[in-house]
């Protein structure tokens, strides 16, 4: 079923499960931060990443402790993916740190090692040395990790992955988010599994956990009174998001299988029609697919743009690189311009949601049809 008859890009998709949790948690009396929802839910992500994990209010949140944690402050560069939505670089920004953007590989439209080490190399001449990358997994394709980890244990640089995107992805067979000194993913109501709305942190030891879940809740000491000796934020998630949490995460590994099919079933559908470039899975890397994205022919695109939208279908734009937002306009870049327009002007996003069924796969795809 579809709002309105709308076919949405990627739409939270509930059930009897998440409403009986909700119902639970508030028959509970827990509906603040505490509860066996928050308990059960971070527990289950712990043992999914086999890590300490923290859930937060949100995964800009999540990004933000990482930096806090990471030790990130005024004046600190932080390397950073170009090709990604701005809550991956906004937090560097919260902590008047100075972001550089890192161009993508045509083959993933991930960070590019090549462009890291020019990127490096450049800081280097002019003094410059980074103390952290923040690294997306765009539309939950894994980046080249390998050669990432081994370029920031090189050169000493924390590395936090950004998997807001990429829940249930794996490299190598780990779990996206787990590869870094932090790791974060997102439970916005758009991605793989949602809380409505709400993040994690994937932090390396129980040290650090408690250090983030201190920061996470005003920053208060432990004593009788109110104490605060540093800055803290207001970041912890409540047990009512996480009952929803809970319900979505036991699906996850359905959601990752209607995903991976929706995006092989476009990609079947445009075989011997029309050359269209996507995102590559690297043979070592296992992609949740979260969003399906292909770069059409200039000749195509816009066409294929109006006519879902005239047909109640949504779509959309890939992302406008970071390096070309006004509010990043005076940080460095290192990267192919060239591309990263190509991948903003050319790209498309489809209706990914796993609610889709084949009958509107059909639909979407016999409108696609007219234009090829
Ligand atoms: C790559 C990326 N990073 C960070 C975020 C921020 O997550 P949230 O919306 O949960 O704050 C999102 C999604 O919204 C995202 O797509």
């Amino acid at each position: 079923m579809h709002k309105n008859n709308k076919i949405y890009l990627s739409p939270p998709c509930v059930d009897d499960a998440e409403i009986k949790n909700v119902c639970d948690a508030l028959h509970s009396g827990w509906i603040s931060p505490l509860g066996s929802f928050t308990d059960d839910f971070s527990n289950k992500l712990s043992r999914y990443f086999k890590k300490k994990v923290l859930l937060t209010n949100s995964g800009t949140s999540a990004i933000h402790l990482a930096l806090r944690l990471s030790g990130i402050k005024e004046n600190d560069y932080v390397l950073c993916s170009d090709f990604t939505f701005a809550a991956t670089a906004f937090p560097i920004l919260y902590q008047k740190a100075i972001p550089v953007f890192i161009g993508s590989e045509k083959e993933t439209w991930n960070l590019s090692p090549e462009f890291l080490n020019e990127a490096l190399a450049g800081l280097k001449k002019k003094n410059i040395h980074p103390k952290a990358l923040v690294i997306a997994h765009a539309y939950g394709v894994a980046a080249q990790m390998d050669k990432i980890i081994n370029l920031c244990k090189k050169h000493n640089i924390l590395l936090i992955e950004d998997a807001a995107e990429a829940l249930g992805s794996l490299y190598n067979g780990t779990p996206l988010g787990k590869l870094g000194d932090y790791g974060i993913v997102s439970f916005n109501g758009n991605k793989i599994i949602t809380c409505s709305t709400g993040g994690a942190l994937i932090l390396p030891d129980d040290d650090k956990y408690l250090y983030a879940q201190k920061l996470a809740t005003q920053a208060k000491e432990k004593a009788d009174y109110y104490k605060h000796d540093e800055l803290g934020y207001n970041y912890a998630q409540s047990n009512i998001l996480a009952a929803i949490g809970n319900a979505q995460f036991d699906k996850l590994n359905k959601k990752v299988t209607r995903r991976r099919e929706i995006f092989n079933y476009y990609l079947s559908f445009f075989k011997d029609k029309i050359e269209v470039s996507y995102q590559k899975e690297y043979k070592n890397s296992f992609s949740n697919r979260w969003l399906s994205s292909f770069i059409f022919p200039e000749s195509v695109n816009k066409k294929i743009k109006e006519s879902l939208k005239q047909n109640n279908i949504e779509c959309r734009y890939l992302w406008n690189p970071l390096h070309k937002q006004k509010v990043f306009k005076n940080y460095l870049f290192y990267g192919d311009k060239k591309l990263e327009k190509q991948l903003f002007e050319q790209g498309i996003s489809l209706p990914s949601g796993d609610n889709l069924g084949n009958k509107d796969l059909q639909k979407i795809t016999g409108i696609l049809e007219k234009h090829l």
